[in-house]
């Protein structure tokens, strides 16, 4: 009998034997990603049953990597791990080639292109995930395209579609344009039927909002949404710079606020504002908002590589870096002011 869980024999890509050790970003305590986070050569994963080895061809940056190496804010650390992290490979996206497969799996085959949303480990040559989590990439997209639909962009389409309830012909406000999730949700909008986006973010990405599909572009360094006098049917906010009482006020009657993001401290101050997000849009709003998070949706994911696959939708790829930076593009994510998508290319 043999055993499937063994390395296999060959490297499509490379037509090489899948190496015993790997080069893989790495963080065994929490801090701040330049003190903790360091690559090195570890033994490369074998995959269980059910699950893939995929050799990593681009994965892409989130906030959330962020979250994951600094363990803040530290209300999150039930789930984070209460001392050490519990992942501590960075990285919550990937895409590359199947070449490994457990016990089990039927629904790839060694050699497969594929990408999904990962539970960490795509800052690293080969990533392991189970096999329902991988989404074949369709003809026409490429792993950089692909590795960028996870978390910012599923975020983006929750947010509007599932969330905001946006309906074609509406009105929508978007804080927070030009980074990972604001790329996407300026897009998003115009491929959902908005027909007015209003995009805020800085000068430097003013451009980079107007390209991406905006009507409007607020450069917050210049002047403030809130002197507009305008209203809008959806406000995604992914900046949370506002008062929850200055947000309801940008929206018309019965418009929706999405709230995906709060202030970045070390302990509990993002909480109230989470919290109190419902109470603040009870009476206005038709479906009462609350602060969301966005999950791993194969559907969604699927159908966001269409749209690319279709020339509806092209992600904002700013920065490609090596492995060996993992440490400084976690830092830089940390400063909260991305211009689009970064990406490490193990
Ligand atoms: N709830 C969820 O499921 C979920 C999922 C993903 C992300 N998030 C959260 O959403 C937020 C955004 O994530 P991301 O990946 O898009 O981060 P990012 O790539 O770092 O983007 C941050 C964005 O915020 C903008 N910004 C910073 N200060 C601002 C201000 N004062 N006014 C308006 N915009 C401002 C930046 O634009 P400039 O550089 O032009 O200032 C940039 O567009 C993060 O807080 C993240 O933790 C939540």
């Amino acid at each position: 009998m043999t055993d499937s869980t063994q390395a296999p024999t060959r490297d499509h890509a490379t037509n090489s034997p899948v190496p015993a050790t790997m080069r893989s970003a790495f963080h065994e305590r929490y801090g701040a990603p330049e003190d903790v986070v360091s690559v090195r050569t570890v033994p490369t994963p074998k995959p269980a049953p059910g699950e893939v080895l995929v050799r990593v061809r681009a994965a892409s940056v989130n906030a959330l990597d962020w979250h994951y190496v600094t363990g803040l804010p530290m209300f999150a650390r039930p789930s984070l791990g209460l001392r050490r992290p519990k992942r501590q490979v960075p990285g919550a996206d990937a895409s590359g080639e199947v070449v490994a497969l457990g016990e089990g799996v039927t629904r790839h085959a060694i050699g497969d292109p594929v990408f999904s949303e990962v539970d960490g480990g795509g800052f690293a040559e080969y990533v392991i995930a189970p096999e329902d989590w991988w989404q074949p990439l369709p003809q026409g997209v490429s792993h950089e395209q692909a590795t960028t639909l996870g978390v910012a962009a599923e975020t983006a389409l929750q947010g509007l579609r599932d969330w905001g309830n946006l309906h074609e012909g509406q009105r929508v406000l978007i804080a927070g344009a030009s980074g990972g999730v604001g790329s996407f949700a300026v897009r998003l909008a115009k491929l959902l039927g908005a027909s007015h986006v209003t995009a805020v973010c800085s000068t430097r990405n003013v451009d980079a909002a107007l390209a991406g599909g905006a009507d409007r572009v607020v450069d917050y360094t210049r002047e403030d949404v809130r002197d507009l006098g305008d209203r809008f049917d959806v406000f995604f906010d992914n900046a949370g710079t506002m008062s929850l009482r200055e947000c309801r006020k940008l929206l018309v009657k019965g418009g929706t606020y999405v709230s995906i993001t709060a202030p970045k401290t070390k302990w509990v101050k993002p909480m109230p504002r989470m919290l109190s997000v419902p109470l603040h849009f009870a009476l206005t709003s038709e479906s009462a908002p609350a602060f969301k998070v966005a999950s791993r949706s194969a559907t969604d994911q699927s159908w966001l590589a269409a749209q690319i696959a279709a020339g509806r939708l092209e992600p904002l790829i700013e920065q490609r870096w090596s492995l060996e930076d993992a440490p400084e593009v976690l830092r830089r994510q940390g400063e909260f002011h991305a211009q689009g998508k970064s990406l490490v290319i193990p």
